[in-house]
Order: structure tokens, then C-alpha cells, then sequence
């Protein structure tokens, strides 16, 4: 099980991506919201284009943002791993995993509570990940949303009965207690729970005990 680390929330953005950067985190998650998609607005390009100063791991984004086409050029100049944008956008999907591939940046899609699971199958075949959020998309500290467990389990009998290799993340109130659930994702998304901890490399560890089988 691998595991992202969101700093959303954190005080002091600089520090924490310094401490993460020598812990074994798999991926520093990016939060970015454009005041539209949901209430905040934070994580500009301009800002987003510091954090390799802090961090030398690998970045998952995830994009809280009606229009991401935009976003994709100056992303593609940073340590990028992954670009996740939600089903209900202003720009067309296809053309986003389209663009995010020109440039060899994987590509995941953000299924929100109220949005079916089935709603992402039509592109499991051109995508690498689909991200299922836990928690509705906009704070960071919210409460794990339990039906998102049997969506999980649904979507990777989906994957497995389709021999794809489709990435399951999970995104929101990830905990030591519902990590154990979790065991058919490839990737547990984090804030609070490792922000909150005095030992974030501690925390990083058990998370991944937790959810592995
Ligand atoms: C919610 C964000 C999540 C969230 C994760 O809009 O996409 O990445 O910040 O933080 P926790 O683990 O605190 O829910
Ligand atoms: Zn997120």
C-alpha cells in the first residue's frame, strides 16, 4: 500500500514538506481549488511552483478546478506523478487525459460521494487511476464517509473482471481505524491523521499496516 501525504490545513506548508521529504512517503498529495469547483480558493500555479523547493518526492495533484486544460502546461514542469481532475469539469475530459499524456503525466479521475461509482467505468481503459473520495471535496479534517468502502470494493472487482491496471487512491478522513478497510486500494491519501502526529514517520508506517492484508 502506498501512501500520500496532503499538507491541506497545515500552518506552515515549508516545514511540513520538509518533514515529509524524510519520511518514506510515497507521494506528497496537492490540493489545488479554484473558488469555483468548491468554496476555497488555494494552491495558485504561482505557489504550486515552490514546493519542489521543499520536497524532492513525487507529487500527486489533485484538481479542485472547473477548468484544469489550463493548469496542465506548468504543471508538466514539476515532479508530477499524477494529475487528478473530477468527472463533473467545465473542459472536456478526454481532452485533459489526452494533454496530461503528451506530456507522460499519469492521469486519475475523482469520484465524489453523491457521483455513482459506475459513473467512471467509460474511462477506466484511458485512465491510471481513479481517485474515490472519502469526504466531500473542499476541507481538509472531515469525517471518512463509510459507503465509500463497498464503492471501492465494486470498483476494483470492475478493474480485476476487465484484466486493466487502473490505480484505486482513496482521498479524505483516512485513519488507523478504516485503513483496515481499505486494503483494495493501491494508494491511501493522508492529511490530518499525519499532520496531527508528533512522528510522521511513525504515522506513515502504521497507516500502511493497516491497510495491508
Ligand atoms: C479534501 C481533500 C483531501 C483532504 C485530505 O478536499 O481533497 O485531500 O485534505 O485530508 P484529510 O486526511 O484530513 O481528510
Ligand atoms: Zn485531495
Amino acid at each position: 500500500m502506498k501512501i500520500g501525504a496532503s499538507f491541506l490545513g497545515a500552518k506552515n506548508i515549508p516545514n511540513v514538506l520538509k518533514k515529509l521529504n524524510v519520511t518514506n512517503v510515497d507521494y506528497i498529495h496537492i490540493d489545488v481549488m479554484d473558488g469555483k469547483y468548491v468554496k476555497k480558493k488555494i494552491m495558485p500555479i504561482n505557489e504550486l511552483i515552490n514546493i519542489p523547493y521543499y520536497t524532492r518526492k513525487r507529487l500527486d495533484v489533485h484538481l479542485m478546478v472547473l477548468k484544469p486544460l489550463k493548469l496542465i502546461d506548468d504543471l508538466a514542469t514539476l515532479n508530477v506523478e499524477f494529475i487528478n481532475v473530477h468527472l463533473d469539469i467545465k473542459d472536456n475530459l478526454d481532452k485533459v487525459i489526452e494533454k496530461c499524456k503528451k506530456y507522460g503525466i499519469k492521469v486519475g479521475i475523482a469520484v465524489n460521494p453523491n457521483q455513482e461509482i459506475e459513473s467512471v467505468y467509460p474511462y477506466l481503459d484511458k485512465i491510471d487511476l481513479v481517485l474515490v473520495m472519502s469526504v466531500v471535496p473542499g476541507l481538509p479534517g472531515q469525517e471518512f464517509i463509510p459507503e465509500s468502502i463497498p464503492k471501492i470494493k465494486k470498483l476494483r472487482e470492475e478493474i480485476t473482471s476487465r484484466n486493466l491496471k487502473t490505480l484505486i487512491n482513496v482521498d479524505g478522513g483516512v485513519n488507523f481505524l478504516n485503513a483496515k478497510d481499505l486494503c483494495d486500494a493501491d494508494i491511501l491519501v493522508s492529511g490530518s491523521t499525519i499532520l496531527k502526529s508528533d512522528d510522521f514517520q511513525d504515522t506513515i508506517t502504521k497507516l500502511r499496516k493497516c491497510a495491508t492484508k
